[in-house]
């Protein structure tokens, strides 16, 4: 069964992404094929592919073959940045399996994330769809400098909350947003249409990665398939972070904490309980929930039909999410 998230409507074009996805990792020859069917085959909710299909629904009564296409495309980007993103992160497991960095090494999985870039770019230039390659690129750049930005203000207890916005929107927001602007242009949609589905996934892409951060202090490892703890060893200091570093009775302890890099689990835990005890986690699920409730107002503008439903039941489980 494609449909990884539960959804009140059936998508049966994600069976036809998934078929494509195999189809295109098994043309590649060897070790790389190997590996880059090792990242497909252990799973993931599918989300992008899943936001371009619905985001055609809206407009049409199935969805065009562009829509599949830019969807497998968008697959293959977000498991190519998931691939690199483990090895920034230096994390150990991704879909409760071995990362691909630590089962194969750091110089293997760079050249594994290329290939399932590259593989992106040849199918969006094959099937001439340059306008979503166009979009995709765009994606990825700023993805690419959201992380650079987030590695250069890691441990910087002094930055400002604007910067973390900035460095979610490019590195997360960006490739959601797009994914619903190419689902959307692959069914003739307006400009009005499109620019509102692009401006949705924005949103929503903040409520996903505000959501994602918190899980990382509170998420179950066997439920998210992934490390937790992580953003604070890396010295990441994501929204909940950031709200404990304003409280004034946590902020010389927080800097402190973030001073020594100390991080066993002892730490840990303290840093949890102080964000749980101080409302900083709290707060952090609010500002989400704000982001989620921005994503459903953008779908006013799109006509109201069983797919746009989804998309904003998706905005709210976006953040209510255990994975
Ligand atoms: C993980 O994305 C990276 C973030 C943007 C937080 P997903 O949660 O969508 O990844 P899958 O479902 O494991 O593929
Ligand atoms: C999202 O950030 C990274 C990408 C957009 C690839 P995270 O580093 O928080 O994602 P996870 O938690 O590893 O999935
Ligand atoms: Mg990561
Ligand atoms: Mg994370």
């Amino acid at each position: 069964m494609a449909q990884k998230l539960a959804l009140p409507v059936k998508l049966p074009e994600l069976e036809t992404v998934e078929k494509q996805l195999e189809e295109i990792i098994n043309e590649t020859q060897g070790p790389a094929g190997e590996i880059c069917s090792y990242m497909l085959r252990a799973g993931g909710k599918r989300l992008r592919p899943t936001l371009v299909l619905l985001s055609a629904r809206c407009f049409a009564d199935t969805a065009p073959p562009q829509a599949v296409t830019a969807a497998v495309a968008a697959e293959l980007i977000h498991l190519a940045s998931l691939i690199h993103d483990d090895i920034i992160d230096n994390a150990g497991s991704r879909h409760s399996k071995p990362s691909v960095n630590s089962r194969w090494g750091n110089k293997i999985a760079v050249l594994a994330g290329d290939n399932l870039f590259a593989k992106a770019f040849g199918l969006l230039s094959k099937s001439k769809l340059y306008n979503v390659l166009e979009l995709m690129v765009e994606a990825i750049e700023d993805m690419c400098s959201g992380e650079i930005e987030q590695a250069l203000d890691s441990f910087n207890a002094e930055q400002k909350e604007e910067n973390y916005y900035r460095t979610i929107s490019k590195k997360t927001g960006k490739l959601i947003a797009v994914c619903c602007q190419s689902g959307s242009l692959s069914s003739q949609a307006g400009e009005e249409h499109s620019l509102a589905l692009r401006e949705y996934g924005m949103n929503l892409g903040y409520a996903f990665q505000i959501a994602d951060d918190i899980l990382d202090f509170t998420g179950k490892v066997n439920v998210l398939g992934k490390p937790t703890g992580l953003d604070l060893a890396q010295g990441t200091l994501t929204l909940p972070m950031l709200n404990l570093l304003k409280n004034s009775r946590y902020s010389a302890w927080v800097k402190k904490v973030l001073q020594d890099k100390q991080f066993n689990e002892t730490t840990r835990q303290a840093v949890v309980d102080a964000l749980l005890e101080s409302g900083a986690l709290e707060e952090a699920k609010a500002v989400a929930l704000a982001f989620s409730q921005s994503a459903r107002s953008c779908l006013c503008k799109v006509p109201a039909n069983i797919y746009r439903d989804t998309l904003e039941q998706l905005a709210l489980t976006a953040v209510e999410r255990h994975k």
